[in-house]
């Protein structure tokens, strides 16, 4: 089966200059031809008054025949016009043809320019793309209570309660955004006062008192954009996702191991770097000793 060629329609500068080159080589050629016509014609026309009707004109020198005179004249015209077209013209091509070239290379500059413009400007979105996405990922932090055994929650519930643990979340949290899970918002009574509370739902009619629901993590951290430090606060499924995006972790390390059925994910120590730690000892307020530890990840 043929497949018709769509026809293009767009005007080639290069194929205008063509055609009108043809053109003028026509009308340069048909001027040519209508003068050779004139001049026989006239000759002739002459040459019959002259010598038919011994047409006298006193006027000629040394008794030339004038007819003969016209004819020098006119043939001399016509050489000029004949070398002009055919000869000349010879010339005038090559100047056109390099001309053309001259066209076409600087076309051809002109795209590469263009080209590499385009090439320049898509590198530089790129870059601050990137730019972007890596500071807004600088500062996100994952903050978590944990046990030996890494044990979260259990029944959507806190295992634990250390008065100077929630100070110390209250502390850091206090005015940036907290990011959560909706099991995690659904686990308190309600939501954070004094930050702003972000929760992740895949339900898309969800809705949470107090804060916004969005749909995923990376729209959550997008939503705290403008936040020096947004914090990532739980529970296990969003710290697992948040390993990725953050760069620092808070954690309280609670030196008991707890039954419990939600975990925080392995601290990979090839990933993360131990930076601060403060131990603090069991007493009549807290029924565990713990340690507050940064985490800062390695090469962010
Ligand atoms: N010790 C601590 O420091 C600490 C801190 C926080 C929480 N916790 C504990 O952790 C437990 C809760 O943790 P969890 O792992 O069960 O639940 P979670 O992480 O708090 O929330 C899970 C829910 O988040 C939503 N979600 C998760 N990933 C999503 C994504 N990529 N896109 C959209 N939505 C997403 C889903 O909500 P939908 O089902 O609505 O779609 C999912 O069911 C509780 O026991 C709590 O007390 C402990």
């Amino acid at each position: 089966m043929f497949r018709k060629k769509k026809a293009d329609n767009t005007i080639n500068p290069q194929q205008v200059a063509l055609v009108e080159n043809a053109q003028y080589r026509i009308a340069q050629k048909r001027r040519f031809q209508t003068h050779l016509l004139v001049t026989l014609f006239l000759i002739f026309f002459a040459s019959v008054l002259d010598f038919a009707f011994e047409y006298k004109a006193d006027f000629m020198p040394f008794n030339t025949r004038w007819s003969l005179a016209l004819a020098t004249l006119l043939g001399i015209v016509l050489v000029v016009h004949f070398l002009k077209v055919y000869v000349f013209y010879s010339f005038m091509g090559k100047a056109w043809e390099a001309e053309q070239m001259e066209f076409l290379l600087e076309k051809q500059a002109i795209k590469v320019e263009k080209l590499k413009r385009t090439m320049d400007k898509e590198a530089a979105l790129k870059a601050s793309a990137e730019w972007e996405r890596e500071k807004q990922y600088k500062n996100i932090t994952m903050i978590a209570a944990i046990a030996e055994n890494n044990a979260l929650g259990k029944d959507n519930k806190l295992i634990w309660h250390l008065s100077d643990d929630l100070k110390h979340f209250k502390n850091l949290t206090k005015g940036h955004h907290v990011i959560m899970g909706r099991k995690t918002f659904e686990s308190m009574p309600k939501a954070l006062p004094n930050r702003t509370n972000v929760v992740i739902s895949r339900q898309k009619e969800y809705t949470a008192e107090n804060a916004h629901v969005v749909h995923s993590l990376e729209a959550a951290i997008a939503l705290a954009h403008e936040d020096d430090r947004p914090f990532i606060i739980g529970g296990g499924e969003i710290y697992r996702q948040g390993m990725a995006f953050a760069n620092c972790i808070e954690l309280t390390r609670v030196h008991d191991d707890f039954e419990a059925d939600t975990f925080f994910p392995e601290i990979d120590t090839a990933v993360w770097r131990e930076v601060w730690r403060e131990n603090h000892d069991k007493d009549e307020k807290h029924a565990h000793a713990f340690s507050f530890i940064r985490y800062e990840k390695i090469d962010a």
